[in-house]
C-alpha cells in the first residue's frame, strides 16, 4: 500500500484534534508536522480525514512489525484476557521468564557454551537505562560514567546526565546525576580530531585514556562507558569497526563495564538482532527498548549474570514486564526471527542502492549513512565546509508530509529512515523518490 492524500493537510478533524490537544497536552512535546493518526496497519497510518501515509518514523522506531501486525494483536488480546497485570517484582508469571530466557539468549548470540545473562524488565528506554547505571554503581563500587557527545539515553535525571545531544533537553534541569563525561563520539564525516577513517588511530578513544583518565577522571572510578552502537538521536551515526574494538580493550583494561544502548538501534532494524553484531562488540549490559514489543512500553536491561549481584529490594519496577507487553514482545521477536530481519537488511540495502549516491547527485547532501533500516541523510549548505543545513533539512521533513511520507529528523541537521521493518519494495522506492524529489526542489 501506498500513501493517499484526500484533504489539504491536516484535514478538517485532524485539526479539531490538534487544537485540543494544543490545550492540554505538556507543551514539552516536539511535534514536527500536524500528524493525527487514527489507524495503522503494517506501514501505513490513516489520519482522521482519511489520509494515509507511509511510515518512515515507526513511533520513533518503535513499531518494529508495523502497525497492530495480526500476530502481536493476537497475542495482546489473548493474553489481556488471560492476566493484564500481577507485578513480576512481587510475583511470578511464566512468560516473563520465556521473554528472559529469549532475550538472554539472543543477546549471547545462541551460542552453546556464550556467558549466561540476566534480565531487567522496565518499561521503557529510560528505564532500562537507569537499571544499567545503577546496576554498574552497585556492581562495580565506583560511581563515575563515560558517554560520548550528540548521544542520547534518555530524559530522566541518570539518563538525562548521560544524555548530549540537545542543549534543550538539559536546559532548566541542572544538576542531573553527576560523574559523567563526554568525550567525541566516532563521527567520522565530522571527526573531532580531523581524521578520516581508513588511516585514522581511533583518536576518539585513545583520548579518553590519554587525556580524560589522564587529566581529570581516575579510571578506577569509572563504573562504565555508554555507548550507542549507532548513534539514534545524535543523526544516525555510524561509527567503524575499530571504534569498538578500542572500546572493548579500553574498558578491559581497568576493568570498566562496557553498555551498548540498543534502544533505538535493536530488534533487528539494522539487519542483525543487535548493531552490536555488526561490529563483533560484546557488551558486558545490553539495553532494550523500542521495538522490543511493537508498541507496547517494555524495555529491557541484560547483563552478564554475574554482574546482577544487587539484592532483593534493590531496584524494581511495578509495571515492568507486564503480561501483555510481554505476549507483544514474545510475538515481536518471533516475527522477527521469521523473516523481518533479513526484511530489514535486504530493503535497507535497497534504500542504500538508490539513496547512497546522493551526496554525488545532490550538493545539498553531505553524507548518507546507516546499517539496515536504521538510515540517515545528512544536509549541508556546502559540502567542502560541512556547515550544517538544519533549516532545510526541516523543511524537508515537511515538504515529505505533505506528500505522504512520515519521516523525523535526528541530530540538528539528518533525516533519519527508520521504517517498520516489514516494508516491501515498493513503499522503499516510494520513500526514496519522494526524498529525492523534494531535495531536488530544495537544492
Ligand atoms: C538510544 C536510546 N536510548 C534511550 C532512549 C530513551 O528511550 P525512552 O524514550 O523509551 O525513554 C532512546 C529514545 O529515543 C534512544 O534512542
Amino acid at each position: 500500500m501506498l500513501p493517499k492524500l484526500i484533504t489539504s493537510l491536516p484535514g478538517p478533524k485532524a485539526r479539531a484534534v490538534i487544537a485540543r490537544d494544543d490545550q492540554l497536552i505538556s507543551p514539552s512535546y516536539t511535534r514536527s508536522y500536524p500528524l493525527v493518526a487514527e489507524r495503522g496497519e503494517g506501514a501505513i497510518v490513516e489520519d482522521p480525514d482519511g489520509n494515509r501515509f507511509l511510515d518512515f518514523a515507526a513511533g520513533i522506531a518503535v513499531v518494529a512489525t508495523g502497525h497492530c501486525h495480526p500476530k502481536v494483536v493476537e497475542a495482546i488480546q489473548e493474553q489481556a484476557a488471560k492476566l493484564i497485570h500481577m507485578s513480576g517484582t512481587d510475583f511470578y508469571y511464566e512468560n516473563m521468564v520465556v521473554l528472559a530466557e529469549k532475550l538472554a539468549k539472543l543477546v549471547g548470540g545462541g551460542l552453546p557454551g556464550s556467558v549466561s545473562r540476566r534480565v531487567y524488565f522496565g518499561n521503557s528506554g529510560t528505564e532500562a537505562i537507569e537499571a544499567a547505571i545503577k546496576l554498574a554503581r552497585f556492581h562495580s563500587g565506583r560511581g563515575q560514567f563515560v558517554a560520548f557527545a550528540g548521544a542520547f539515553h534518555g530524559r530522566t535525571m541518570g539518563s538525562l546526565a548521560l544524555t548530549a545531544s540537545k542543549s534543550t533537553q538539559q536546559k532548566g534541569f541542572f544538576p542531573v546525576m553527576p560523574g559523567v563525561h563526554h568525550v567525541p563520539y566516532a563521527y567520522c564525516y565530522r571527526c573531532a580530531y580531523g581524521k578520516s577513517p581508513d588511516s585514522c588511530a581511533v583518536e576518539c578513544v585513545k583520548a579518553i585514556e590519554t587525556e580524560l583518565f589522564r587529566t581529570k577522571v581516575p579510571a578506577q572510578e569509572v563504573a562504565a562507558i555508554f555507548v550507542e552502537p549507532i548513534q539514534g538521536e545524535g543523526g544516525y551515526v555510524v561509527p567503524p569497526r575499530k571504534f569498538f574494538d578500542e572500546l572493548r580493550s579500553l574498558a578491559d583494561k581497568y576493568g570498566i563495564l562496557l553498555v551498548a544502548d540498543e534502544v533505538q538501534s535493536g530488534m533487528g532494524r539494522t539487519g542483525k538482532m543487535f548493531a552490536s553484531q555488526h561490529f563483533g562488540l560484546e557488551p558486558d549490559v545490553i539495553t532494550l527498548a523500542k521495538g522490543i514489543a511493537s508498541g507496547m512500553p517494555l524495555g529491557a536491561m541484560v547483563a552478564r549474570a554475574e554482574l546482577m549481584d544487587w539484592k532483593p529490594g534493590a531496584h524494581a519496577s511495578t509495571f515492568g514486564g507486564n503480561p501483555v507487553a510481554v505476549a507483544a514482545s514474545l510475538a515481536t521477536i518471533e516475527l522477527l526471527e521469521q523473516g523481518l530481519v533479513d526484511n530489514a537488511g535486504l530493503i535497507g540495502a535497497r534504500l542504500m542502492a538508490r539513496l547512497g549516491d546522493l551526496p554525488q547527485r545532490i550538493p545539498i547532501v553531505g553524507d548518507v549513512r546507516g546499517l539496515g533500516l536504521m538510515i540517515g541523510i545528512e544536509l549541508v549548505r556546502d559540502q567542502v565546509t560541512k556547515e550544517r543545513a538544519g533549516d532545510l533539512r526541516d523543511r524537508l521533513v515537511q515538504m515529505c508530509f505533505e506528500r505522504g511520507l512520515l519521516v523525523l529528523g535526528a541530530g540538528p541537521n539528518t533525516i533519519r529512515l527508520c521504517p517498520p521493518l516489514v516494508i516491501n519494495k515498493d513503499q522503499a522506492d516510494f520513500a526514496a523518490q519522494t526524498i529525492e524529489d523534494c531535495l531536488r526542489l530544495l537544492m
